[in-house]
């Protein structure tokens, strides 16, 4: 049987130190049977079982010595238990203690707005639609911390292509799950956020070819607290550009607002790249602590521009002044 998830990213766009070695090969089955109940969690339907069980029982490419960056891969239990997901809570353990309450079965995303074909996709058609990768991307949180993820997913562009996006369409919004009954954090007299969370890129932004979508990570389908079933991954931006628990999509021809934007717009612009020159007002963004690290082993490193992935989308900014358009 064809193996999806060993499927080499084409795209001539993508520089080969983007991806897994292709002479590299390490059987993961044996590590994997032990995430079988935890990849089944949250995906039920035929297809998606079926998909799920795919997902747990294959061998796919990944470098023993760490991702092609060559950097180490952050931990499982480090990327699944230190989370932003402000819908169950601010703390970072609250998404690991509360997300499991989210309903993620059934699951629908509808995409509208600027577009030939808008229509209302069940999360097993999207997983039937397209072929899964798995792609190690370095991921940055504005707030100075930092993973290495091998994440599993396929391009945003190919579910947007679906739905025919009219020549009008310039941007993207994306807005998640918006259910207080199941979401303790979006019930608080605290809550920091206008719900539903929502975010948006530019429409060469979404349609860059390391724009993915993306429903696993370490060869599971994504847990609850990770953005189950279906969240963005923008790597060259700051995390929470990456929208967990996505439901709607729509295109359309105005820079869309965003959650953050909203909330403190000298704080977090629209593009949110990662930049080491653009401090954030109330912190360095030169250096970043990559996880696991503690108050002995900081694992302190510099920050790159577009988190390392310059030489794929510098070009999109040509020409903008990067600290106007933050
Ligand atoms: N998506 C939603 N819906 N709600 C959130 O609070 N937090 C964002 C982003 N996506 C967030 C979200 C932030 S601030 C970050 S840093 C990342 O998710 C964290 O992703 P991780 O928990 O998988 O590391």
């Amino acid at each position: 049987m064809k193996n999806r998830l060993s499927r080499r990213f084409n795209d001539p766009s993508i520089a080969s130190s983007d991806i897994t070695p292709e002479q590299v090969w390490v059987n993961r089955r044996t590590l994997l049977a032990s995430g079988l109940g935890m990849a089944a969690a949250g995906l039920t339907g035929g297809a998606a079982r079926t998909h799920a069980k795919e997902l747990t029982g294959l061998d796919y490419r990944v470098a023993p010595e760490g991702p092609p960056v060559g950097e180490a891969l952050t931990p499982f239990a480090d990327v699944t238990q230190y989370n932003n997901f402000y819908e169950f809570g601010t703390d970072k353990s609250d998404p690991a203690q509360y997300a499991h309450e989210m309903t993620t079965d059934p699951w629908t995303v509808s995409v509208g707005g600027l577009v030939n074909k808008p229509g209302k996709l069940h999360l097993e058609d999207i997983l039937s639609g397209f072929d899964l990768e798995e792609r190690i991307y370095r991921f940055r949180c504005v707030e100075a911390w930092s993973m290495v993820v091998p994440w599993i997913g396929f391009p945003l562009a190919k579910l947007l292509q679906r739905f025919e996006p009219t020549s009008d369409a310039r941007f993207v919004r994306f807005r998640t799950l918006y259910r207080p009954s199941e979401m303790r954090g979006t019930r608080s007299f605290t809550a920091v956020i206008d719900w539903p969370y929502q975010e948006g890129l530019r429409i060469d932004e979404a349609m860059h070819p390391l724009t993915l979508m993306t429903v696993g990570l370490y060869g599971k389908t994504l847990p609850n607290q990770s953005g189950a079933p279906l969240r963005l991954i923008v790597p060259w931006k700051y995390g929470f550009k990456s929208i967990k628990s996505i439901v709607a999509i729509d295109l359309l021809d105005e820079q869309p607002e965003t959650s953050w934007q909203r909330l403190a717009p000298h704080e977090y612009g629209f593009y949110s790249n990662v930049n080491p020159e653009v401090d954030h007002p109330r912190w360095s963004q030169r250096f970043e602590r990559r996880l696991p690290s503690s108050l002995f082993k900081p694992n302190r490193i510099p920050t790159q521009l577009f988190n390392g992935y310059a030489e794929q989308v510098a070009k999109l900014y040509a020409g903008m002044d990067l600290r106007r358009y933050y």
